[in-house]
Parts: structure tokens; C-alpha cells; sequence
């Protein structure tokens, strides 16, 4: 969680196009109680900090609540609408796809729908293929699909040539649906629109089955993911007891952050060591990850080591200081790198070891959405559409204590969320391993 000292109230107010004037078509009213769904007014918030000690004052610091407007910016009638999803795949983009274009053509009344496509370079004329028309009949089925339709690409775009593209083709909304490479792009390319005083919104989805966005309590994809990896933390338990001193050992995606290493190990509850990036550890000594596992191979003859791809990057030598296009470090693999230390050290020890290891990789990742996925996807994307139909602009949809916020990009994205020592999650991991 972000020090709310840290941020001030300006940095959570989200830039608006201008004046909503026109009367929103959904079928909803101001107050409760008359039978129908309520719209959000302009100035509904939702607390940074909910909890509270008795007799403390509040602190004031709150988000933009999310939710359909009873006035719109744009003229449903004449909005033209573009798509685009970047960054790696992510269980849910087809989900979120489908869920913007019904919300936009059957609740809104938006006939013009277009993906871009391979992420940002559909937005270069260069590089770009057609974009594709999104029609209801086009999504019909797409959210049983792992994948995106629109296909997807990493790396950087000129923001002004993605501005320009924008504007050139009359496009009044543009949805980024990625990672926090992609929101940074999203942010600048709403800053270079912004500089060119043209009346286009632009609005991020958080997409990553790490779970690394800021100010989003859980983003589409992760679930499910968790889902996956728990199946191999499971199958790496069977392998390991199955034999004498048997140790499954499973390396899951997450390169900064140890989310879906420890919910993956506590769903599957099999897990004796979890090793993520955000909790250093030493792997040699009295009280190191080797010397624990032997004492626990010692007394209990198997073991179920699950590491994040991210962890103990410091241990090896093949530490390197590249990037990928999306500006994340290139990591050196610790899986191996654990697999023959686990070795070596048993043999020192004379103590017998045989080590399974597993690395499922992108499958937890390209597979469809789970339903605890699909849910999320839908309302993300509904959501989405009442913020950019109503002229909100540079932020993203957020999930802030169950509740979706508007969050601008400005804050949301150049920084990821990393799993807390303190927290919830790492504490019921420790109470799970003893480790
Ligand atoms: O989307 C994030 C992520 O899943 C990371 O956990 C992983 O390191 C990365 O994607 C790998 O993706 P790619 O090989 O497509 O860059």
C-alpha cells in the first residue's frame, strides 16, 4: 500500500474532457428505492483509509467512486471507439473486450468499435495492420477464449504518433487494457493529447496475473492464474512425497512481485518454503533456505519449494542489467539455479535427494478466465465505459476495498505494488510453512 503521506488530494483528482452535457440512455435514476440501478454522482468518493480508530478524525484522502453518470461528455450516437490490449497475455482481455463492446453498442447505443492490433504498434501507421470492427456478432463467444483477439505486443510507441493516429481516424475514446508498461504508455499518450487540447478519452484496464498495479486490490487474470499454479504446486507435492527425501520444487511467474507464488501455495496449502522477491532470505549458513530444507527433508523426507521467477535474484553470478521492451528487467532463472544447489548440498551433507522441478510458465497465464476472472473482467470493463462516456480521461479503473475507483494514470502506473512483509497474504504464507 501506497504512505498516504505520500499523496495528496490533487494527485487523486481525475482530469474530465470538459462538461458532460448529454443525458445518459441507461435506465437508472439518482435515488434509491425507486426499483431502478442508481448512477454514480460526480462527486461520490470512496475513503483511502476506511478503517479507523475510535475517536481519530478521518483522514479526508478518497478516490473517485466508478459507476454510470447520469450525464455524458460525448453524444453516444456520434462516439467512435478504439481498443487495444498490450503487454503479455493475461487470462480475461477477451472477457473485457466482449463486456466494452455490449456495454457500448447495447446499453449506450455506440456503433463505432474498432480494435487496434499487436498492442501499441496498431496505434503506428507504420507498423500497424487494419484495425478490426468490434461488433456484438464479432465478440459473440470470444470470452471462452484464452488469448486476445486483437493480438498484443510489448514495447513503446511515439505518443505523438499514437495521438495523432487517434485523431486523424476521429476516435473519441481509447481503451488500453494492460499492464503497467502499458498504463504508462496510456498516460502518455493522454498527455500528449492533453497538450494538444483535442477532446479524446483515454481510460486503462488493469491487466496481470502478477497483481503489481497500484491501487487495484486484485487485477483480471490473477485469480486465475492462481488457479493454475495451485494444480502444479499440488502435483509437485504428490511427486515429492511419492519418493524418499523427494523435493517438488515449482518456479511461477512474477518477476517483481511474489503474489501468485504465495496465493498459488496457500490455496494448494502443500507448500513448505515460499521464496519471493520481496522477502530477502539467505540461501547458504545456520539459517539459510538449504540448511532448513535439509533439517526439513531430515525429519519429514519431502519437501514443496515454491519459488517466484523474481526471487533471489542477488544469488547468482548471471544477474543481468537488461531490459525487455516493456522496460522490465531481464531476470536471470532461478529456477535451475535452486534445483543444483538443492543438489549440492545434499550430497555435502551425504543426505540423498531426489528433486522434481516443475516450471508451468505462460500456461498459468494463457488459458480463459476462470469465474472469479470473468466477473472481475465484466465490471472492470462496464465501468470503464461509464468513466470514458462520461469524459473522464488519464486514469485507469481500480478496485479499492471491493469497491472500483477511478485512479489516474499519473499515480497508477511508473511504480508496481509488491506483495507487504506486514500483510495479510506474506503472514498467513509464514503461518502456513513456519518458514
Ligand atoms: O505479465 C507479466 C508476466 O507474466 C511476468 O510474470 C513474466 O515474467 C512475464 O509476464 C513474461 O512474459 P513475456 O515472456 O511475454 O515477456
Amino acid at each position: 500500500m501506497v504512505d498516504p503521506s505520500d499523496l495528496s488530494p490533487e494527485q487523486l483528482t481525475v482530469a474530465s474532457l470538459g462538461q458532460a452535457q448529454h443525458k445518459s440512455p441507461l435506465r437508472k435514476s439518482l435515488y434509491p428505492g425507486d426499483g431502478l440501478g442508481d448512477f454514480v454522482a460526480d462527486d461520490m468518493r470512496m475513503l483511502y483509509e476506511p478503517r479507523f480508530r475510535q475517536g481519530e478524525p478521518l483522514s479526508q484522502l478518497s478516490f473517485e467512486r466508478a459507476g454510470a453518470r447520469e450525464k455524458l461528455f460525448f453524444d453516444p450516437g456520434k462516439t467512435k471507439v478504439a481498443i487495444v490490449t498490450c503487454g503479455g497475455l493475461c487470462p480475461g482481455i477477451n472477457n473485457v473486450i466482449r463486456s466494452l463492446v455490449l456495454e457500448l453498442t447495447f446499453n449506450y447505443g455506440v456503433q463505432n468499435v474498432w480494435g487496434f492490433r499487436y498492442g501499441f504498434q496498431g496505434l503506428n501507421p507504420e507498423q500497424s495492420r487494419l484495425p478490426m470492427a468490434l461488433t456484438p456478432k464479432v465478440v459473440e463467444d470470444i470470452h471462452h477464449r484464452g488469448g486476445t483477439i486483437l493480438g498484443t505486443s510489448r514495447g513503446h510507441q511515439s505518443p505523438e504518433v499514437m495521438a495523432h493516429c487517434l485523431a486523424d481516424q476521429g476516435f473519441d475514446i481509447l481503451f488500453c487494457i494492460g499492464g503497467d508498461g502499458t498504463q504508462h504508455g496510456a498516460h502518455s499518450i493522454a498527455s500528449e493529447i492533453a497538450r494538444r487540447e483535442l477532446p479524446i478519452s483515454v481510460v486503462g484496464i488493469p491487466k496481470t496475473i502478477d497483481n503489481d498495479i497500484r491501487f487495484c486490490f486484485r487485477t483480471f487474470g490473477y485469480y486465475t492464474a492462481v488457479a493454475e499454479a495451485e494444480t502444479v504446486v499440488d502435483r509437485a507435492h504428490v511427486e515429492a512425497k511419492s519418493i524418499l527425501n523427494g523435493v517438488g520444487l515449482v518456479k511461477l511467474m512474477g518477476r517483481e512481485a511474489g503474489f501468485i507464488a504465495a496465493a498459488a501455495a496457500l490455496a494448494s496449502g502443500e507448500a513448505n518454503f515460499v521464496l519471493v522477491p520481496e522477502v530477502d532470505f539467505p540461501l547458504e549458513g545456520e539459517n539459510g533456505f538449504l540448511a532448513k530444507l535439509q533439517h526439513r527433508l531430515a525429519t519429514r523426507e519431502h519437501a514443496v519449494v515454491v519459488v517466484a521467477e523474481g526471487a533471489g535474484q542477488d544469488w547468482m553470478p548471471s544477474r543481468t542489467k537488461e531490459h525487455d521492451a516493456s522496460g522490465n528487467r531481464r531476470l536471470a532463472d532461478v529456477g535451475p539455479f535452486l534445483k543444483q544447489k538443492i543438489q549440492e548440498s545434499c550430497a555435502a551433507a551425504s543426505l540423498p535427494v531426489k528433486v522434481k522441478y516443475f516450471d508451468p510458465s505462460y500456461h498459468i497465464r494463457s488459458v480463459p478466465a476462470t469465474a472469479a476472472d470473468s466477473l472481475l473482467c465484466e465490471r472492470l470493463a462496464r465501468n470503464a465505459v461509464h468513466a470514458a462516456m462520461a469524459g473522464k480521461t488519464d486514469m485507469l479503473i481500480g478496485l479499492w476495498h471491493n469497491h472500483f475507483i477511478h485512479v489516474p494514470l499519473a499515480i497508477s502506473t511508473g511504480a508496481k505494488k509488491q506483495l507487504s512483509p506486514e500483510g495479510e497474504l506474506w503472514q498467513a504464507v509464514l503461518a502456513l510453512t513456519g518458514q
